[in-house]
């Protein structure tokens, strides 16, 4: 695909961006008009009768303005309101010829455009995004044999088997129906009623409570195709295939506690996140990995491969990393593209096939549905963003907002009145054909046996958790359930865990202050037909392949970098300017961003005469917008700082997160100030040696060469967990 250089900041431009150019404006230097391309002469007043009145029917530019505003909205996404999105593009690192025929996997030269979509599930459009909840990752590539869109989630399996059940998971999550409480939450009862009786959800349970509902970024989480789809290669040879993204920063989460605050402080911290990282030229980057499985080695695994509540450990099929994904444009208008951008898990090209996922067929049905209404029209695939870049061309016609202008009399197939045209291609050509399975069936209403194991992969994932992992994991369930005001439901979600793992249970219920019971007076499973077998829908536990998968925990994610770590430096006038800038040298040359946080906005001076510009106050920021904290000395800054109970509060709230903090000369007195004489701060030093421990830096010396490669060190590590299994932080 070609490239040129665009008006976009400098970045090199794709065909896509090429494509949305033509609709793109600007008003710079332009006059302004009515809808009808009309010069306005005054736009502060309406048409009157005199000057005090009365309007005017008459005042055309006053009836256009106001009746386009009343139709500025359209509905939100029913689910995954919440989002934000970027532009960019795919390549491949080598031919995939060997397994698929979908042209953007077979040169490594070519860069396919794509838009992403991150977004949390639950929440409406104006909803914090720091909610515990899945996140989406939607990717749309502009192929040349059109669009393909991998509609993942950073979860790599999802609450239920059977799209039946869609509606009913989303009605029980959603704001309870009679007084909307509570947003962007799952933490209520008519969700944990309906969890409580779907035991397949349990697996899905573990990852929500786990902090990767919670990410850092959306830059720093993976993300997942979660069904089984296929590969089909030239020979129309079919492989099985699961697609993972991998985040190149490591996947990283945030504290509950940090959570909650962050709603308050910053809802909007994952998109601006992403949004100013792209801005600076930070561009976020991912490697597409495929776990690909013969066909014939469909039924070998003690799962089954179309069930979506299941994952194949990487352990037992290795990820291949095929190609990398880079996002480096913002949108230019929130609407006309993260809006109004419509995927859709069917949009697929040649060379990829779906399963027999009953999930995933639900889904297929499910997104232009809602897109009509969303979008309001069949028209939707002609807006600037979904319009795919291959040439498109059928019998569609008319409809709502129809744009495209088609010449000539035919508008049906076959045809002889216009040549034949638009003819049918052959698979040679690149028409779509569809994997040839073999299926032979009786029709039923059923749920395949081989999906009935609901606990076996939810103890894989508890297993596989680092203690502090396991820690969370607790502490959100008693959190969720603690919020639950229907003992019963509380009762069967406690059995339910019991059945995960017992030492889990027991720990929620001990913050419940109930007992784990030891038998249901119900059914495990109530998700039956009227006239089914109860005893043949109640979960079946299988031998697992592995009793832990290393994979599954985030201790094991990537920790060698600090790129685009934000880190805070607390200082007033006064302050050591030279260590400041030796310091801050350092991490940025490591790919971090500096901010200076002091008591007031404006200019603050160091010791040496630097002015330096503050960046936020304590007012409008805090620690837990930030990844780390470095105070460096100064007598007369530490003194007022020590003076500031919000700096305090900074360092303590840092320290209570196990943010790596570092201190140098009197800095170490606000830790102590903070942290108290106690904790690490207390401890008797000679003065020069630099100590580190659990991610806290601390030099007495004004300057010690060695305090910005362990504070480096300590802030790659993300979180120092360890910490949390001490004495609690109040802050
Ligand atoms: C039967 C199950 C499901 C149904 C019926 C369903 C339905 C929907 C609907 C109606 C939307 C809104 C689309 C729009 O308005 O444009 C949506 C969005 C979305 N769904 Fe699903 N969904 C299902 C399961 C899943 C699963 C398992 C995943 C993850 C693999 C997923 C990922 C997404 C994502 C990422 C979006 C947001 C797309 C965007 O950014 O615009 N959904 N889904």
């Amino acid at each position: 695909m070609s490239k040129k250089k665009s008006k976009h900041n400098g970045v090199v431009a794709n065909t896509k961006l090429n494509d949305l150019a033509h609709v793109t404006t600007d008003d710079k230097d332009a006059y302004l008009t009515t809808n009808q391309g009309v010069r306005v002469n005054d736009d502060q007043n309406s048409l009157k009768a005199s000057a005090r009145g009365a309007t005017l029917l008459e005042d055309f530019i006053l009836r256009e303005k106001i009746t386009h505003f009343d139709h500025e909205r359209i509905p939100e996404r029913i689910v995954h309101a919440r989002g934000a999105a970027a532009h960019g593009y795919f390549q491949v690192y080598e031919s995939m010829a060997p397994y698929t025929t979908a042209k953007f996997l077979q040169d490594p030269s070519v860069k396919t455009p794509v838009f992403v979509r991150f977004s949390t599930v639950a929440g409406s459009r104006g909803s914090s995004d720091l909610a515990r909840d899945a996140r989406g990752f939607a990717v749309k590539f502009y192929t040349e044999e059109g669009n393909y869109d991998l509609v993942g989630n950073n979860i790599p399996v999802f609450f239920i088997q059977d799209a039946m059940k869609f509606p009913d998971l989303i009605h029980a999550v959603k704001p309870e129906p009679h007084n909307e409480i509570p947003q962007a939450a799952s933490a209520h009862d008519t969700f944990w009623d309906f969890i409580s009786l779907v035991p397949e959800s349990m697996h899905m349970i573990m990852w929500v409570m786990s902090d990767r509902a919670i990410p850092r970024s959306f830059r720093m989480m993976d993300g997942f195709g979660v069904h089984t789809f296929r590969f089909v290669n030239a020979a129309g040879e079919a492989r099985f295939v699961k697609f993972h993204w991998k985040p190149m920063l490591g996947v990283h989460s945030v504290a509950w506690d940090e959570a909650l605050k962050i709603s308050g402080h910053d809802p909007d911290f994952h998109r601006r996140d992403l949004w100013e990282n792209i801005a600076q030229g930070d561009y976020p980057e991912w490697e597409l990995g495929v776990q690909m499985v013969e066909e014939q080695d469909e039924h070998t695994f003690d799962f089954d491969l179309l069930d979506a509540t299941k994952i194949i450990p990487e352990e037992v099929v290795p990820v291949k990393r095929i190609g990398r994904l880079t996002l480096n444009r913002n949108p230019d208008n929130f609407f006309a593209e993260t809006e109004q951008v419509a995927f859709h898990p069917g949009h697929i090209v040649p060379g990829i096939d779906f399963t027999n996922d009953p999930l995933l067929h639900g889904r297929l049905f499910s997104y232009t549905d809602t897109q009509l209404i969303r979008l309001g029209g069949p028209n939707f695939h002609e807006l600037p963003i979904n319009r795919p870049l291959a040439p498109l061309h059928n019998h569609q016609r008319d409809g709502h907002m129809r744009q495209t202008i088609n010449r000539g009399r035919v508008s049906y197939e076959p045809n002889t009145l216009g040549g034949g045209c638009p003819m049918q291609a052959g698979a040679r050509l690149g028409g779509f054909t569809s994997y040839a399975e073999t299926i032979d069936g009786q029709k039923v209403r059923a749920r395949s046996a081989s999906f009935f194991d609901h606990f076996s992969q939810a103890t894989l994932f508890y297993n596989s958790q680092s203690e502090p992992e396991k820690a969370h994991i607790i502490n959100a369930l008693r959190f969720e359930l603690g919020k639950v005001e229907t003992p019963a439901i509380r009762e069967r979600m406690l059995y339910l865990l019991s059945q995960v793992d017992q030492s889990l249970a027991s720990h929620v219920a001990e913050g419940l202050g109930i007992r784990v019971p030891t038998q249901l007076d119900t059914p495990l499973n109530m998700s039956v037909p009227a006239d089914g077998d109860i005893a043949q829908y109640q979960p079946k536990r299988v031998k697992q392949a592995v009793g832990s998968s290393p994979a599954l925990s985030m201790a094991h994610t990537r920790k060698d970098t600090i790129k685009t770590r934000k880190i805070a430096v607390l200082a007033a006038n006064g302050f050591d300017d030279a260590a400041l800038a030796a310091i801050k040298q350092a991490l940025m040359q490591a790919g971090a961003q500096v901010k200076v946080v002091a008591p007031r906005l404006g200019v603050i001076r160091g010791v040496n005469g630097a002015a330096v510009p503050v960046d936020c106050s304590f007012l409008t920021c805090a620690s837990v917008l930030f990844d780390a904290v470095y105070v460096p000395g100064g007598e007369q800054s530490i003194a007022e700082l020590l003076h500031e109970a919000d700096a305090i509060h900074f360092v303590n709230e840092a320290y209570k997160h196990c943010k790596a903090i570092a201190a140098t000369g009197a800095g170490v007195e606000l830790l102590r100030a903070a942290l108290g004489a106690d904790s690490i701060v207390g401890r008797d030093t000679d003065g020069r040696q630099v100590v580190t421990d659990e991610g806290v830096v601390m030099s007495q010396e004004a300057q010690h060469s060695d305090v910005a490669a362990a504070f480096i060190t300590a802030i790659a590590q993300h979180r120092h967990w360890s910490r949390e299994m001490k004495a609690p932080v109040p802050a």
